[in-house]
């Protein structure tokens, strides 16, 4: 495989310390997961997909960023579509209301606050709120349910115009997406008030390597964190990590609790093999691209194969290993109707599952797989066939 920019990746620096990079694989240029098409033939736009490690502080990134503005401008996804994520995040807030006995005195911030899926348990609580998220559907949904959304790319100058202002702050999966997360960490510790407490959820690169979950990388990713490239980020800007979890969500991910206390108890993970992981991570990504394109071989024997949520990953998977379903369905009203780019699928709606009733369906968004596998009964009731490609691909028994 190569791409556009893979003579870069030996010669770039790292976008987070400046230092030396080692190319860890290149996926070629592709087209951005999210950017499904209005029509079957619109011209298909394709990046760099490249990764690399940095030798100096373990950061893993892609040499490529894609301007926020093409990659975020007409954002199909909302949170709240996952009721796995609004009920993580609900049981998460209720958790931290409790243990911090948060009230009307304090106050919850969101960075990448998407639909208001997690601030608006706060605003439930009585616990005043404030999200930023440029973008413009997501933050409509919002304000519509009451949680105040200021439209901006959050980075280092909007957390110094609301410095003092919070008394927590989430940064739910968008620490990967950010082109600088040290601006954005620094910006956020503007903004906590003393005491004040930092949730980072992110995916983990651990997990990721582990579980060979090569469809989850794609242009909005652009960092792939762990821990150890995470602490020095957050010391550098005054602030400790004070616990760690590990969270089953998104194929799993971290999550960080940081604050300024000077009691940091250096909370940690096991992490030891992740550079001799990321050392076999490209032969493991062709073996299994073979894997995959073989079984899905398998499957077409047996006539239309459908897949379940137009997820980015969904992209991502379908053009690495040359998978071609009939139709995909997802309950996003923003993503129906339109075309998946390169793959040539439309997205429909999940009723359209059951009045096909294609022999075999592909649960795409493979980390929902029970929640999909739950609102796809009739379709398997009447004799449908329902898959995940991850790690390996397998039928979901009922
Ligand atoms: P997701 O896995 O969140 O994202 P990514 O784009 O980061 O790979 O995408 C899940 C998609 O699946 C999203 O488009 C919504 C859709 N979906 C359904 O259609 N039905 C469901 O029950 C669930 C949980 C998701
Ligand atoms: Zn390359």
């Amino acid at each position: 495989m190569s791409c556009s920019d893979c003579d870069r990746a030996v010669q770039a620096a790292c976008a987070a310390c400046g230092g030396t990079v080692r190319s860890v694989v290149c996926l070629g240029d592709r087209p951005l997961a999210n950017a499904l098409l209005t029509s079957r033939h619109d011209e298909v736009l394709r990046y760099p997909l490249h990764v690399v490690q940095c030798a100096a502080c373990k950061a893993v990134q892609l040499i490529t960023q894609v301007s926020p503005a093409v990659l975020f401008g007409g954002y199909p996804y909302y949170s709240s579509q996952s009721l796995t994520m609004c009920d993580s995040a609900g049981q998460l807030v209720n958790r931290l209301c409790d243990d911090w006995a948060l009230g009307r005195t304090h106050h919850a911030v969101e960075i990448g606050s998407n639909d208001g899926y997690l601030l608006a348990h706060y605003a439930h609580r009585g616990v005043p709120v404030l999200g930023f998220d440029p973008a413009d559907g997501p933050a409509d949904v919002a304000e519509a349910r009451g949680v105040r959304t200021e439209r901006v790319f959050f980075d280092a100058d909007v957390g110094h115009a609301h410095a003092g202002c919070a008394s927590i702050v989430h940064a739910n999966n968008v620490l990967a997406h950010v082109p600088n997360p040290s601006s954005v960490i620094e910006g956020v510790a503007a903004m906590l008030r003393p005491g004040g407490l930092f949730v980072i959820e992110t995916p983990w690169l651990r997990a990721l390597l582990h579980a060979c979950e090569f469809d989850t990388i794609y242009h909005e990713h652009r960092w792939y964190w762990s821990l150890t490239a995470l602490r020095p980020l957050l010391r550098s800007h005054g602030l400790t990590i004070d616990a760690v979890e590990l969270l089953p969500i998104h194929g799993g991910s971290l999550r960080v609790f940081a604050s300024r206390s000077m009691s940091g108890q250096n909370a940690s993970v096991p992490e030891h093999d992740i550079d001799t992981m990321l050392d076999s991570f490209a032969l493991d990504v062709d073996d299994h691209v073979a894997e995959l394109s073989a079984w899905w071989a398998e499957l077409q024997e047996h006539g239309e194969v459908a897949g379940y949520g137009a997820a980015a990953k969904a992209t991502m998977l379908c053009t690495a290993a040359g998978l071609s379903p009939s139709f995909v369905v997802d309950s996003t009203p923003a993503k129906q109707q339109r075309w998946m780019p390169d793959v040539d699928a439309q997205v429909v709606s999940p009723s359209e599952l059951t009045r096909r009733q294609p022999a075999n369906c592909v649960i795409f968004a493979w980390n929902f797989a029970a929640e999909i596998a739950a609102k796809a009964r009739t379709y398997v009731d009447n004799g449908g066939a329902l898959w995940v490609p991850m790690p390996h691909p397998s039928k979901v028994s009922r």
